[in-house]
């Protein structure tokens, strides 16, 4: 029970990795505060890890308003007295983006995922902030993604998104972690369980020329494993990052490409 008695909130925690990490930090013995922008996919969350025994609560949470985020922070305080984990794992999908070229993208269209990922990001991590300085202690996480660190066709502001996220992770740390709260990121390949990545892949796929299935294989093909990682492998990563065990580590995302990426 790496996470006994922590207490975790989770941003997107609808959504594939959100929910994932959620059963995950249920699991290793977390109290989980559930939030996303839509509560049927929160609840059924919270369902699943309640009726395995584990403590959760659920409630929608648009991760981009600054009240909102807020408000439920306090809640999460008044309800548990603290807060030690905080996950943003929201996913912004928009296919008027994924599939279009760059050179054919308005500037609204390729600001929008900049925008929104890094100012999620900032809301949900700053908030949980204010509230860990005063117990000198917590851990703030998120998900970023392989273009963060190198090109990919036809993805818009994407890849400049997660980069700026990974930037946001290091500047997060270096203020944070003399007052004890530790940032870090997790950066996992293209995760074939996930609706989202397959809808990415159907935007381009008539400009990448290639079936899904092809496709899984040329991103597994980057791999020194030739095979992609699991939702059950990020989470398991995400538990042990967030627990007392990862003491040593901030300021940086974690690479889990399996050698996709060289660091
Ligand atoms: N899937 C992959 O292969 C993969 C790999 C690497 C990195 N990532 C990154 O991991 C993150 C999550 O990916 P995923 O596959 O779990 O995506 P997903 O299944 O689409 O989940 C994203 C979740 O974010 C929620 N959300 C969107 N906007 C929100 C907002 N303003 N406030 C609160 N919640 C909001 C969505 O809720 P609604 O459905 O209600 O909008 C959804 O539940 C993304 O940042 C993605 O780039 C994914």
């Amino acid at each position: 029970m790496m996470l006994q008695d922590k207490v975790a909130v989770i941003y997107g925690a609808g959504g594939a990795i959100g929910g994932a990490v959620a059963r995950a930090f249920a699991r290793a013995g977390s109290r989980v505060f559930l939030t996303g922008r839509s509560r049927g996919p929160v609840d059924l969350v919270a369902q699943d890890i309640v009726s395995e025994g584990g403590s959760a609560e659920a409630a929608m949470v648009d991760a981009l308003d600054e009240r909102a985020v807020d408000e439920h922070l306090q809640h999460v305080i008044d309800r548990s007295g603290r807060v030690d984990i905080s996950f943003n794992a929201v996913g912004i999908p928009d296919p008027e983006i994924i599939g279009v070229p760059l050179v054919d993208l308005d500037v609204e269209r390729f600001s929008l995922p900049i925008t929104a990922y890094t100012t999620s990001y900032f809301l949900t991590a700053r908030t949980a902030a204010r509230r860990m300085v005063a117990d000198g202690s917590g851990v703030i996480m998120t998900v970023t993604a392989i273009p963060s660190r190198t090109g990919f066709p036809l993805q818009g502001g994407y890849g400049p998104a997660q980069a700026a996220k990974e930037a946001l992770t290091r500047a997060l740390s270096a203020e944070l972690a003399p007052q004890g709260i530790r940032v870090v990121g997790l950066r996992p390949n293209g995760l074939p369980e996930t609706d989202s990545l397959k809808e990415a892949f159907e935007s381009r796929a008539q400009a990448l020329g290639t079936s899904w299935d092809e496709w899984q294989q040329v991103l597994a093909n980057r791999t020194h494993t030739r095979r992609l990682s699991t939702l059950a492998e990020l989470a398991e990563m995400a538990v042990f990052i967030a627990s007392d065990k990862a003491s040593g580590m901030t300021g940086t995302t974690v690479n889990l490409t399996m050698g996709s990426l060289d660091d």
